[in-house]
């Protein structure tokens, strides 16, 4: 029995839709998730926790009750801009609640991590591609508070504590393609999101961040993978430390980009009316292009994409947008 999985941040935009894999896949999940951000009808499997990562006494009691081996680690805050206006917030709920986090893994004897990571690690790395061995030189507190998670699991691992897979996400979209759960975090800044509420009504405009820059066509290039193919990434990070493999750190990507106006190109593609939007500067803190060289979790995971392809991505956002099962 001793094989449950707890999932932080499984009422989240990414954590739902792991607990809805994992669930699928018969497995015995658990959801630990304040609801700050997350929405309780999001959680599709198992039993929901309503509470903090933070929060020693009840981590402590819910991997005991529910004989936890696994923990995948989602519960944190995302908003770049919010972090570099109120730091301590994410030094707090992402850096200091994963090292609670480790603390009660470690003292309950959990096996394994899977660890939701972020390509903001990178900061701005040369070329506009990232390989896993780039330099880690964040911009922004929120890369930094990952980032410190990620060398609390490496340390805690070599010190004998549990193995892990950290995933360095780059830019997430999309939503169930049956569109049982969805993205529905409040006060979204990510492209994909924003253009879906313009499409649909629920914003006047999309603003495009810049369009002189050093890319085929000025705009901001961008690494899209769709959230049904990095929820199954965490499924086979699960296979692959049950099998006994060692600790990693992957980038989770496609390995190719699109630039804003692509993007904006494939949703008037999708709906038929032109999309509107204004033509802004920069965006501070915003590289050109950023790729990841994605082969590694390919070669060592055999992961394989099944929705690389960015008009699903846009559609099933769209499809989203349109009937929401929850948010607005
Ligand atoms: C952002 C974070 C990144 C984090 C990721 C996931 C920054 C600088 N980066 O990625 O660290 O890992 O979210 O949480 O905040 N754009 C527009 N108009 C918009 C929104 C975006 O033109 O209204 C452009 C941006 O300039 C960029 C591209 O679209 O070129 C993607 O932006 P966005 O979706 O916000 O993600 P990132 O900034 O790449």
């Amino acid at each position: 029995m001793a094989n449950g999985i707890l999932v932080t941040g499984g009422a989240g935009y990414i954590g739902s839709h792991v607990v809805r894999q994992l669930g699928d896949a018969g497995e015995r999940v658990v959801t630990l998730d304040n609801l700050s951000t997350g929405f309780a009808a999001a959680v599709t499997h198992g039993e929901l926790i309503v509470g903090d990562t933070g929060d020693r006494e009840l981590v402590q009691k819910v991997l005991a009750e529910h004989e936890i081996d696994t923990i995948m680690h989602f519960a944190a805050h995302t908003i770049v801009p919010e972090s570099v206006s109120d730091p301590l917030k994410y030094y707090r709920n992402n850096t200091c609640a994963t090292r609670n986090l480790l603390q009660c893994a470690s003292e309950a004897g959990v096996k394994h991590i899977v660890f939701s990571s972020t390509a903001a690690v990178y900061g701005m790395p040369p070329g506009g591609i990232a390989r896993e061995d780039s330099p880690n030189a964040p911009i922004n507190p929120y890369g930094t508070s990952k980032l410190m998670s990620e060398w609390m699991l490496r340390d805690l691992a070599a010190a004998g504590g549990p193995r892990y897979v950290a995933l360095r996400y780059f830019n997430v979209a999309g939503s169930d393609p049956e569109g049982r759960i969805g993205q529905s975090t409040p006060q979204a800044t990510l492209l994909i999101k924003v253009a879906a509420e313009v499409a649909t009504g629920k914003r006047e405009a999309l603003t495009i961040f810049g369009t002189d820059y050093d890319t085929p066509d000025g705009t901001g290039v961008r690494d899209y993978i769709h959230v049904e193919d990095l929820a199954t990434a965490h499924l086979d990070a699960l296979a692959w430390l049950r099998d006994g493999g060692a600790s990693q750190v992957l980038n989770c990507g496609y390995g190719h980009g699109y630039s804003v106006r692509e993007v904006v190109q494939a949703f008037e593609r999708i709906t038929g009316e032109p999309l509107q939007v204004r033509e802004a500067e920069r965006r501070a803190g915003d590289p050109p292009t950023l790729v990841a060289d994605a082969r590694r979790i390919r070669e060592l995971f055999g992961w394989t994409p099944q929705h690389d392809d960015l008009d699903r991505i846009v559609s099933s956002s769209l499809a989203w947008e349109r009937a929401p099962k929850y948010g607005r």
